[in-house]
């Protein structure tokens, strides 16, 4: 894999973000405890409402569950996933005839009233539900199925542990979401996903009352699905790597087990080699490089009729398959020179009036559009297809720029926010979590950003896209209406089935509250120590992340993982696409150090965190603080050792600089806040890294300062603050 096979506007698709030179959780604010997490339950997202009222349930024994109600076999089943949930938390691990008889705590009562809702598993589903836990028991009531999953989520966070054991505190709660559609997406084209892994996503999903999976299932490097129609889909494009039918028809089910919805993508006319390999009669270039520099690129020529007869052809099979109302149908990234190089689509628009790519673009998806209303669904498409007039229900789905949600909500489009939310470009969670839905500016390149990108050579017309200036007026009420919600997308250049869970975790949950929680809930230091909590939940009860990680790490370095595992923890991943850019030029497999790193390393976030209130005057902290800087100096002399195999070695330079900055940082605790020429000189070298991959219009270090393993040392802006150098 290499850069120039990334997606064509990777560095347009993350101009987007808004950015910062020191990463959010390196810049602490606000008076949260840093170190011990209190026993108060970490509830993610925050409800709408919510009382503690004092007291608490033992739940050595469990939970006896009521219903009002006889279930539906999808409410038992809900109710068998929190009861296993439950223990796994509580840590009961003793079958029920084994359990103690004379025990006096005896099982938590649950009982649940559901009631029924039409609009299940839809855009109207009732989602509300009302939560008390008292000295009787507990007691969920919801409006309908959804309400039941996520008061039962919302019950599996609040178990906390303490010197007598599990237990669950007295609690009324009432809670609705402040948006409908919740997502994320996954990429199974890049790299394929198994569907075991999919299905951790879903569970993991419903933990967090995310309601939509978007999979993006065709691209130039994949076809994903089995057609029966068109076979040759998935014989020549994918592989041998795709989804049965049957295995898609489980899925389907899984997911709406759990309230979850499944949108499936097939993204045309760009983005179409894999459609090409078989079909290539209907490229708009000729011949079909099957491996081009850039897989993306290679686009269907809209004006050939067998076009449209293979696109109502396959979205009629899969509209069947996946029965949701909704269809994305791509639309993104058409690159102009291959309709406007090829003289038969420049005849044809000048026959038909199309004066422009995006003209023509705008009569294909009419087209589309008209396609798959005919089988009743709802046609989405990424912003592209907002540029000329199409149908207004039409779906926008937002990625380049925030504005693109002004104007569409405009155009009377329902809207999908995904700019700002792409877990692919490596940003801490608490970045994305200050990006608002309703926030037309929240997302998008600055002019002085655009300009980088101009001279560096990019398209006039994709920066402009890019753009988030001159920032378009709040929503108006009518706007906001047409906003149903937001999706976390994962492109998957760089993610490796085994990567999926981390790359995904812990910060899809933080987005989940952007997407659930009032406005106001905004406290992003409250929400790094809720989301520390509601991690460890969701490892605790299936998520493979850490346990990943740590077989990566373990892979590298089997006779000695911690190590690494405390390098990674002190680093983060290149953010931005700088990781993509590295990838290009030195090459590289997926599982290096740098694949261990997490966007978000607990151990610095806390570090960062102590620091500020070192700062601040609290002292006592100094030991915790002392203690991980020896940490991080001595390890460079335990991971010396084990630095010569192939994935760990570019890392050399990055665990030595890390004990600099350690042993400068105890200096500094120790009332000798100086660095040496050469201490400088490392200090600044980090800062050029992170300066280089604070946003994707390129670095102002240069490719120079992409450090040799890809990795930043994530400490090294708070020991710069014990410095009191910021
Ligand atoms: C996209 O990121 N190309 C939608």
């Amino acid at each position: 894999m290499t850069f120039s096979t990334g997606r064509a506007a990777l560095f347009g698709s993350s101009l987007l973000a808004a950015m910062m030179v020191v990463p959010a959780w390196a810049a602490p604010s606000g008076e949260q405890p840093a170190v011990a997490q209190s026993l108060a339950p970490a509830l993610m997202p925050l409800p709408s409402s919510v009382t503690f009222s004092g007291g608490a349930l033992p739940l050595s024994e469990g939970f006896a569950v009521t219903w009002g109600h006889p279930p539906s076999a999808m409410l038992r089943a809900a109710a068998g996933r929190f009861l296993r949930r439950a223990d796994a938390l509580a840590g009961r691990v003793l079958p029920v005839a084994e359990r103690p008889v004379d025990s006096t705590a005896g099982p938590v009562s649950l009982r649940i009233d559901a009631g029924l809702d039409a609009g299940w598993l839809s855009t109207r589903a009732k989602e509300d539900y009302r939560l008390v836990v008292g000295s009787d028991g507990v007691r969920l009531t919801a409006s309908g199925p959804d309400g039941v999953l996520h008061g039962l989520a919302t019950l599996t966070q609040l178990i906390v542990r303490d010197e007598n054991g599990p237990k669950i505190g007295f609690a009324t709660i009432a809670d609705h979401p402040r948006f409908v559609w919740r997502g994320i997406m996954i990429d199974t084209s890049r790299h394929f996903v198994t569907v075991e892994t999919i299905k951790r996503q879903i569970d993991a999903m419903e933990m967090l009352k995310l309601n939509v999976l978007h999979l993006h299932l065709s691209d130039g490097t994949g076809f994903r699905v089995e057609s029966r129609v068109l076979p040759e889909l998935t014989a020549k494009g994918s592989h041998g790597q795709y989804y049965t039918q049957a295995q898609i028809r489980d899925l389907v089910a899984y997911a709406a087990d759990r309230g979850i919805r499944i949108v499936p993508e097939f993204d045309l006319p760009g983005h179409a080699l894999a459609v090409l390999l078989a079909h290539p009669e209907l490229a708009a270039t000729h011949p079909v490089d099957p491996e081009p520099k850039n897989k993306n690129t290679a686009a269907l020529d809209p004006t050939l009729p067998a076009t449209l007869r293979l696109v109502r052809r396959l979205y009629g099979e899969m509209g069947g398959l996946f029965p949701d109302a909704y269809f994305h149908a791509g639309g993104d990234e058409v690159e102009p020179d291959e309709w406007v190089k090829n003289p038969k689509i420049v005849a044809w628009m000048n026959v038909h009036g199309d004066t422009t790519p995006q003209a023509l673009q705008a009569g294909f998806t009419v087209q589309v559009q008209k396609i798959l209303a005919a089988q009743g669904k709802v046609m989405v498409g990424w912003d592209e297809v907002s540029e000329a007039a199409i149908p207004s229900d039409v779906v926008v789905d937002v990625w380049r720029s925030s504005k693109f949600i002004a104007s569409a909500t405009a155009g009377h489009h329902p809207v999908i926010v995904s700019a700002g939310y792409y877990l692919d470009l490596l940003q801490p969670a608490g970045q994305h979590y200050l990006v608002d839905p309703y926030d037309p500016a929240a997302n998008g390149v600055t002019r002085e950003q655009a300009d980088r990108l101009l001279k560096k050579g990019m398209r006039p017309d994709l920066v402009n896209a890019f753009l988030k200036e001159p920032a378009p007026p709040p929503l108006t009420g009518e706007q906001k209406a047409f906003v149903l919600g937001g999706e976390a997308p994962l492109w998957a250049e760089l993610v490796t089935d085994e990567m999926l869970d981390a790359r995904i975790w812990p910060r899809a949950a933080a987005i989940a509250e952007r997407f659930w929680s009032p406005a106001e809930v905004r406290d992003v230091d409250d929400m790094y120590r809720r989301l520390a909590v509601v991690n460890a939940e969701l490892q605790i009860t299936g998520l493979q992340a850490e346990a990943n990680r740590w077989r990566m790490a373990a892979r590298l370095s089997p006779g000695a993982v911690d190590p690494v595992m405390v390098l990674a923890g002190a680093t983060v991943p290149l953010r931005n696409y700088n990781m993509n850019r590295y990838v290009g030029r030195h090459g590289r497999r997926l599982d290096e150090i740098g694949e261990v790193a997490s966007p978000d390393p607990a151990p610095a976030l806390r570090f960062s965190m102590l620091v500020t209130r070192y700062v601040s005057g609290d002292h006592a902290v100094a030991p915790a603080l002392r203690r991980q800087l020896v940490a991080w100096r001595d390890n460079d002399a335990a991971f010396a050792p084990v630095a010569s195999v192939r994935g760990l070695s570019e890392a050399r330079v990055t665990s030595r600089h890390l004990a600099v900055i350690a042993q400068a940082g105890l200096r500094a605790l120790d009332g000798k806040p100086t660095l040496s020429d050469a201490e400088k000189e490392i200090f600044d070298q980090e800062d050029a890294a992170i300066n280089s991959s604070a946003d994707v219009s390129g670095s102002s270090g240069g490719p120079a300062s992409l450090p040799p393993a890809g990795l930043m040392i994530a400490a090294e802006p708070a020991v710069r603050k014990l410095l009191g150098q910021q």
